[in-house]
């Protein structure tokens, strides 16, 4: 599969080269695609760089690593390119609306959006294990057949599994969830090295 990464920092760029070495084309749709780091980085997991627009319209699925206010900016801009394409939003974003708007604003553009890779930190994108136990992921969105593949790129980055909290309506629990990982972590001092697990009988 082509997999667009647009916000290739902490978690795109981490994604971008776990993606890579499960063996799927990454592309790096950035708004600087000639700068210097970028493109040494990108060389050096075997991605290519180029303009966003060019990124999302060559990608089978996008993930939008941005900042989350950047998200409705970027629905509005690529506009029909998002027409039936699978997006991985794995944005968070302070302020009572989260990033709610931004979502919408994927899912009015046609995207098939599905929250995801926003509940966690970045390392434990990088590593999913913890002894012999690994990970869980969590998403939401309206596409169920977008969540199939979903839980196929999950899975690829070493999760046990991409848990379905639901439709677009539970898209805000994640957003949530999220915060409960960052208070745990950082506000109750406990660390990153934290991730969630659901344990089932
Ligand atoms: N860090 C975590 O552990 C974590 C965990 C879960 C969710 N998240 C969420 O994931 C998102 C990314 O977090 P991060 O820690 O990976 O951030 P980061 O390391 O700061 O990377 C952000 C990326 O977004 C790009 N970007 C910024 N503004 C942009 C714009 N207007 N258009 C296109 N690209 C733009 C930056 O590229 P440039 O080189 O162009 O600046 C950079 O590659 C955030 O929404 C965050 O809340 C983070």
């Amino acid at each position: 599969m082509t997999i667009t990464i647009i916000g290739a920092g902490n978690i795109g760029g981490t994604l971008a080269e776990k993606w890579k070495s499960a063996g799927h084309d990454i592309l790096i749709g950035a708004r600087n695609p000639n700068e210097e780091e970028t493109l040494k980085w990108a060389q050096s997991i075997g991605a290519r760089v180029m303009p966003i627009a060019e990124a999302v319209k060559s990608g089978d699925a996008v993930l939008i690593a941005t900042p989350g206010k950047v998200v409705s900016d970027l629905a509005a801009s690529l506009g029909d390119a998002l027409s039936g394409k699978l997006v991985m939003d794995a944005t968070n974003m302070a302020g009572p609306l989260g990033t709610a708007p931004g979502f919408e604003a994927l899912r009015k553009a046609g995207a098939d959006a599905v929250k995801v890779f926003n509940c966690t930190g970045w390392e434990n994108l990088a590593d999913v294990r913890y002894g012999d136990q690994v990970a869980d992921m969590f998403m939401a969105g309206g596409s169920d057949s977008a969540k199939a593949t979903v839980r196929e790129l999950v899975r690829a980055v070493g999760f046990s599994d991409a848990i379905d909290l639901g439709g677009d309506d539970k898209v805000h629990i994640l957003e949530g969830f999220a915060l409960v990982w960052i208070d745990l972590a950082i506000f109750q001092k406990i660390g990153r090295g934290i991730a969630f697990k659901l344990l089932r009988r």
